[in-house]
C-alpha cells in the first residue's frame, strides 16, 4: 500500500489508489451519494434490473452458476437472488474475506435454496472457482459500472479473466454506464449538498488512518471535470494552499492549484463498448432505461 502510494505521489499528475475510499466512512458516504437525486447510476441500474427480470431468465438459462467479482454486500444481487429463477449456486468474490464470510452466513439462512459459496480473491487476477459446485451455466456478474473505473490495461486483464473463468457455456451479465450529456454527468460528481466533495475528500482521511500521512483533507477543494478525448469523468483534489505531505521519510509538495487525481468513471455509447469488449465477448443484448442513462449488457465469449 505504502509502495502504491509512493509511486502515485511522485508522478508529475499526482494521484492516489481510489479503492481507499471505502473506509467505513467512505462506504458510508458512498450510500449517500447513491440516494442523491443527481446520481442516476445506481437507481437507475437497480430499475432496470426489476424491470427485466424475465428477459434476463430468457438469455441466462434455467440452471445458472452466478459468479460475482467484487460482491460487497451483494446488494443489486439480491434482486437476482429473489426473482430470477434458477440460480443453483451463488459465488461472491472479494478481497475482503471476513466481510465476505459474514454476508455469505445471512445470504444462506435468507436463501437455503441457493448454494452460497464465498470466495475471497483479488479478482483482477486469474483465481480457481471453489470445487463441486452444483451443475449449471457460469454466468458472471458484474453490476455497477465497475469496468468503468479500470484503466484500459485493467479492462483487457479483467476481461481476460473472465473469459478464461466461464468458459465457452458462460455468459457475463455486466452493468455499463452510458454516455450523456455533460450537464447530467458533471451533476452526478457534484453534487449540490456537498456529499460527492465529502467523499472524495475522505480518501485522504483513510490513508491518513492506515499509513500515519499527514494529507489535510479541508486544504482541497473536490471537483470533477468531463474527459472528452478518454470519454470520462475525472475525479480531483484540488489544493487550495502550496503545501507539503510526508508520507512515510518523504515529503511531498503540493502547489496552491495542483491536483490529485483519485479516480476516473468511463462512460460509454453502446458503440464504444461493444468495441472494447470484442476480442473477447460479443454483446447478445442491451437492457436501458428509456433516457437511456444506463444499461445491463448480456455478453457471450466469442468462439
Ligand atoms: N465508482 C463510483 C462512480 O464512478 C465512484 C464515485 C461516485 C466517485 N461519485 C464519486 C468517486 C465522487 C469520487 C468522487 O460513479
Amino acid at each position: 500500500m505504502l509502495e502504491e502510494v509512493l509511486m502515485g505521489m511522485s508522478q508529475e499528475q499526482k494521484s492516489l489508489p481510489s479503492k481507499y475510499f471505502y473506509d467505513k466512512k467512505g462506504s458510508e458516504l458512498f450510500d449517500r451519494i447513491t440516494d442523491l437525486k443527481e446520481y442516476y447510476p445506481t437507481r437507475t441500474e437497480v430499475q432496470i434490473l426489476m424491470e427485466n427480470i424475465d428477459s434476463f431468465h430468457e438469455y441466462l438459462g434455467d440452471h445458472i452458476v452466478l459468479i460475482e467479482p467484487g460482491s460487497g454486500s451483494s446488494t443489486k444481487t439480491r434482486i437476482l437472488l429473489d426473482r430470477l429463477v434458477g440460480i443453483e449456486a451463488y459465488v461472491p468474490i472479494d478481497i475482503s474475506s471476513e466481510y465476505l464470510h459474514k454476508v455469505a452466513k445471512d445470504l444462506q439462512d435468507e436463501y437455503p435454496e441457493i448454494e452460497i459459496r464465498p470466495l475471497s480473491a483479488d479478482y483482477i487476477h486469474p483465481f480457481d472457482l471453489p470445487e463441486d459446485l452444483p451443475p449449471g451455466r457460469p454466468i458472471v456478474f458484474f453490476p455497477g459500472s465497475t469496468i468503468g473505473n479500470f484503466s484500459p490495461e485493467t479492462v483487457r486483464e479483467f476481461l481476460e479473466v473472465v473469459y478464461d473463468l466461464i468458459g465457452k457455456e458462460g455468459g457475463f451479465l455486466i452493468g455499463v454506464d452510458l454516455k450523456k450529456d455533460r450537464e447530467i454527468l458533471l451533476a452526478a460528481y457534484n453534487d449540490s449538498e456537498g456529499v460527492t466533495a465529502e467523499f472524495n475528500k475522505n480518501i485522504l482521511r483513510h490513508i491518513n488512518r492506515l499509513l500515519g500521512t499527514d494529507f489535510k483533507p479541508d486544504s482541497y477543494e473536490h471537483e470533477a471535470i468531463w474527459n472528452e478525448e478518454e470519454s470520462r469523468i475525472e475525479m480531483h483534489l484540488i489544493s487550495k494552499t502550496d503545501q507539503q505531505v510526508c508520507v512515510n521519510d518523504r515529503r511531498y509538495t503540493i502547489r496552491k492549484g495542483e491536483s490529485i487525481h483519485t479516480e476516473n468513471s468511463h462512460k460509454y455509447s453502446l458503440q464504444q463498448f461493444k468495441k472494447m469488449v470484442e476480442p473477447w465477448f460479443g454483446v447478445k443484448k442491451v437492457w436501458t432505461d428509456d433516457e437511456q442513462l444506463f444499461s445491463i449488457q448480456y455478453l457471450e465469449p466469442r468462439s
